[in-house]
Formats: structure tokens, C-alpha cells, sequence
């Protein structure tokens, strides 16, 4: 059978089985779901096996297990590396979700459940297509390695080793990943930038033990209130960062990417629906494109302290804490950022307090030419599988593995989204765009066979 008869063919089996890979909770953040974790890890591995990878391998790191499987049959033709992830963020909360996050749904031509696009989703895109091209060759068409991790929404801490310790066996032509969006639906695109990330926490300590806010109050310092004016402290009214030096190292761009990068076809319109806030408070000078993909940030994801729970308790608490991240652009140094972020939180601060800073994660920033042959194949493809010429854009998001990849091996990474911007990636009601799951499957499986003749 002729290869996207095959996968037309194969649609109710495809969603069927992505429908199981979305049931199990491999949330890497929680350690009750350590035992989900390995169960995806397993899944995948058995999934790869099905699509005629070998040496198939569930390699156990520090954290979260990875899996890898390759097919290496084609000498003289290229090899590519596909990287994605298993892993998932956590759910909560929980009653925000129309239909519950691990049993996934079908409804207006969205499949909603969490991984739908953020990753597995995409992952699943690739095995099929990779399946589909064994199957009705009997062979794939080029060599193929395949690495899926479980810690990518934790930072990728682990990977880093096992590159190092495997460079011989990791090493491709190019690098293949779908965990990015396309610029809209119906548009396909080609991801060439990302942000780095950079991800904190800082516990600031008062008095010993939680006090008596009336015996007290008044006379002690409260971490909460210290906390809070030193984070209002971090941007000027401008939107800016307010760390000095912080914008120091930022790429300027060139007027032609400056061009092409505001005259995609993105709607502002599209997009301010789709945050649902009043009004927009972005960085001055600088259009919502610039200010999402090219300039660097400064956010916080968390602040808790004292108490939460149900009714009044008088109490001036011991400790206060903050969940903060920078987003970082080319050529920012992210061990420099988190040296100028923490020297000026302490300068900040009081002496009334003390302040631990941790840097719990960090990924470089990337952007990359996309003049590589590769490169118009992908266009092919997508247009094969989407009917529409493929955009060139960046992204805010990070993927801290395309940046380790493209500084050990220097090759070309290809970044083929298949999520789109309003699909909920890392909060209530995830979804993926059915005809970019099932588009996305034969897009793919062209772009591979169409490498053969690179
Ligand atoms: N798939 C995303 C990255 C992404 C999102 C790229 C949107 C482009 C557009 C990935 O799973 C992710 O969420 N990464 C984290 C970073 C990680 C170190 C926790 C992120 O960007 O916050
Ligand atoms: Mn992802
Ligand atoms: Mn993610």
C-alpha cells in the first residue's frame, strides 16, 4: 500500500492508541508518579520496537528513565537524531478541566487531555510515521536514532550527562523535534529560535518561628511584605527588567529579521483573545513578536508564605518564598544573568532578613540559520501535508536539549510544531487540533522518506 493511504488508512487506530499513551500520569514533577514515569518509558519503548526501531534501550538516569532506539540501515544516506519527551506537567488544577486530564476526549475536532501537544501528542506524530514508512517499505528510507527523555519539564536535568557520555552514538546530520507550535491554524512552521530559561526559588527568613502578629507586629521584620517590595522592585514602569546589565549582552536584530519576523501572518487580534486579560503591558519599544521571541524577561510563577487556608489567623510567619524564572535571548549568558539577579535581590533586601537563591535550572538561549538543504524538504513536506508554504518563526518557549544538541554537534535542528498557541500547554484543558495530529503524521512521513534524497 502506497505510504498515506496507509496512514489515512490507520486514523481511528492512531488516535486510539495516542489516547492510551495520554492515560498514564507521567507527570515529572511529582514522585508519585515515579511508577507512571517507568510505565511511559515502557510504553514508548514497546511503541518504537512496533515502528522497527532496535538496540531499543530504557537508559536510568538520576532522575527520569529515557528511552532510545534506533534504525541504522542505509549507509550513505543521512541520519537524523528525533528528540522529544514522555514526560508531562502536572494537571492541577484539576477542576478547571472540562473533561478530567488523563482520560482524554474527543470534542470539536480537538483531543484534549495533558500531553496532547506538550509532547506526547507530537511524540506520537513521529513513531506513527515512522511505523508508516516501515510498513509499506519494509525498510525506513534513511537512518533514524530516536531519543525520547522524561525530565524535559523539569529542565533536562540528567540529559546533559548522557550526551556527553554518548556524543559517538547521538551523533546525526541533524536533529529532529516537535514540541513547538505553528504560528496559527493552517499555518505550518518552522521553529528557528527559542528562548533559554533560567529558574529560581528564594526562601526569605525573618524572625526563627512564626510569631504572634498582635505580640509582635510592628516591631519584627515580615518576610512577606520584604519579599513582595523587593519583587516590585524588579521591573521599572516601562516593563523592563530593572537587574542593571540585564539587557546588556541582547542581540540586536537585523532590520531584515526585524521585517520578516513582523510581517508574519500573526494576528494580534488572535492573540489578545487568547490571553483574555484587560489590556497587554509588554516591554515599550518593541512590537508583541519582539517582545515574545526576541527579548528577554524577568517572571513570577509563584510566591507563597504564612497563611492560605480558610479564615483569619494572626500570625506574622517566619519565612516567605518566591518562584521567579528569566526567559533569556541570544547572547545572554544565563551563569551571568543568575549571578546579576541574585547580587541585586541581595542588594535589595534589608538587613532585617536573610535570603537563600537558588538557581534550580538553567538552558541557553538558541537561534540558528535555516539556509541547510534540510530545511526545504521540511517546507515540502508541510506543504505536502498541510497544503500551505511553511513560515519561518521563533519562539519564546525553551527546550534546553536543541541548544545542548546544536552547541556539542553543530548541526542543523529542525523544528517541525504541530501544537498551536491557544492549545493550553501547561494548563487546564490541553488540546491538540485533530488535523494537525493526522496532519502532522503524513507530513512527517514524507519529510523522512524525502531526506533519502538530500
Ligand atoms: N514544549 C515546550 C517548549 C515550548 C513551548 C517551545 C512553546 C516553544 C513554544 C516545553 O515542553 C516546555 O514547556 N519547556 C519549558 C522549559 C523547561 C526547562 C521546563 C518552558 O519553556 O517553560
Ligand atoms: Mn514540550
Ligand atoms: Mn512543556
Amino acid at each position: 500500500m502506497e505510504l498515506i493511504e496507509y496512514i489515512e488508512s490507520r486514523r481511528d487506530e492512531h488516535l486510539s492508541e495516542l489516547m492510551e499513551f495520554l492515560r498514564i500520569q507521567s507527570v515529572s514533577a511529582k514522585s508519585e508518579h515515579k511508577p507512571d514515569i517507568g510505565r511511559a518509558a515502557q510504553w514508548v519503548a514497546e511503541k518504537l520496537r512496533g515502528a522497527g526501531l532496535e538496540n531499543i534501550e530504557i537508559v536510568p538516569t538520576k532522575m527520569h528513565p529515557l528511552v532510545y532506539g534506533e534504525s541504522l540501515h542505509t549507509p550513505g544516506k543521512p541520519t537524523i537524531l528525533f528528540y522529544g519527551h514522555y514526560d508531562v506537567q502536572p494537571a492541577e488544577p484539576l477542576e478547571l478541566w472540562t473533561s478530567s486530564a488523563f482520560e482524554p476526549a474527543v470534542r470539536n475536532g480537538n483531543l484534549f487531555g495533558r500531553g496532547t501537544a506538550d509532547d506526547k501528542g507530537q511524540v506520537h506524530i513521529h513513531i506513527k510515521a515512522l511505523e508508516a514508512l516501515q510498513k509499506t517499505a519494509g525498510k525506513l528510507p534513511i537512518n533514524v536514532k530516536v531519543m525520547i527523555e522524561g525530565e524535559e519539564e523539569v529542565g533536562s536535568v540528567s540529559l546533559w550527562d548522557f550526551v556527553k557520555q554518548n556524543r559517538d552514538r547521538l551523533k546525526a546530520d541533524a536533529l529532529v523535534v516537535s514540541d513547538t507550535s505553528m504560528l496559527a491554524k493552517g499555518v505550518p512552521s518552522i521553529t528557528y529560535g527559542l528562548r533559554g530559561l533560567n529558574y529560581y526559588q528564594i526562601e526569605i527568613a525573618g524572625p526563627a518561628q512564626d510569631l504572634h502578629s498582635g505580640v509582635f507586629g510592628g516591631a519584627v521584620p515580615n518576610p512577606i511584605t520584604i519579599l513582595a517590595e523587593t519583587i516590585g522592585k524588579l521591573h521599572d514602569k516601562n516593563s523592563q527588567v530593572a537587574v542593571p546589565s540585564f539587557y546588556e549582552d541582547v542581540a540586536i536584530l537585523s532590520r531584515q529579521e526585524r521585517k520578516a519576523l513582523n510581517s508574519l501572518p500573526w494576528k494580534e487580534k488572535e492573540f489578545r483573545k487568547t490571553v483574555g486579560a484587560p489590556a497587554l503591558c509588554g516591554e515599550k519599544g518593541y512590537s508583541i513578536v519582539e517582545q515574545l521571541w526576541t527579548r528577554p524577561t524577568l517572571e513570577l510563577n509563584g510566591i507563597w508564605g504564612g497563611y492560605t487556608g480558610e479564615g483569619a489567623k494572626t500570625v506574622i510567619p517566619s519565612k516567605a518564598y518566591a518562584k521567579l524564572s528569566t526567559r533569556l535571548v541570544p547572547n545572554q549568558n544565563p551563569a551571568k544573568i543568575a549571578k546579576l539577579l541574585e547580587r541585586h535581590i541581595r542588594k535589595l533586601l534589608p538587613r532585617s532578613v536573610t535570603c537563600k537563591f537558588e538557581l534550580l535550572s538553567t538552558g541557553k538561549p538558541w537561534v540558528a540559520s535555516y539556509s541547510h538543504p534540510i530545511f526545504q524538504k521540511a517546507i515540502q513536506a508541510l506543504q505536502a501535508g498541510f497544503g500551505r508554504k511553511a513560515v519561518f518563526i521563533r519562539e519564546g518557549g525553551s527546550i534546553p536539549f536543541v541548544t545542548q544538541m546544536h552547541d556539542t554537534f553543530n548541526v542543523p535542528c529542525v523544528l517541525l510544531g504541530f501544537g498551536l498557541p491557544d492549545e493550553n500547554a501547561h494548563a487546564p484543558d490541553e488540546h491538540i487540533a485533530l488535523e494537525n495530529y493526522f496532519g502532522g503524521i503524513k507530513a512527517v512521513a514524507l519529510f523522512y522518506e524525502q531526506l533519502a534524497t538530500l
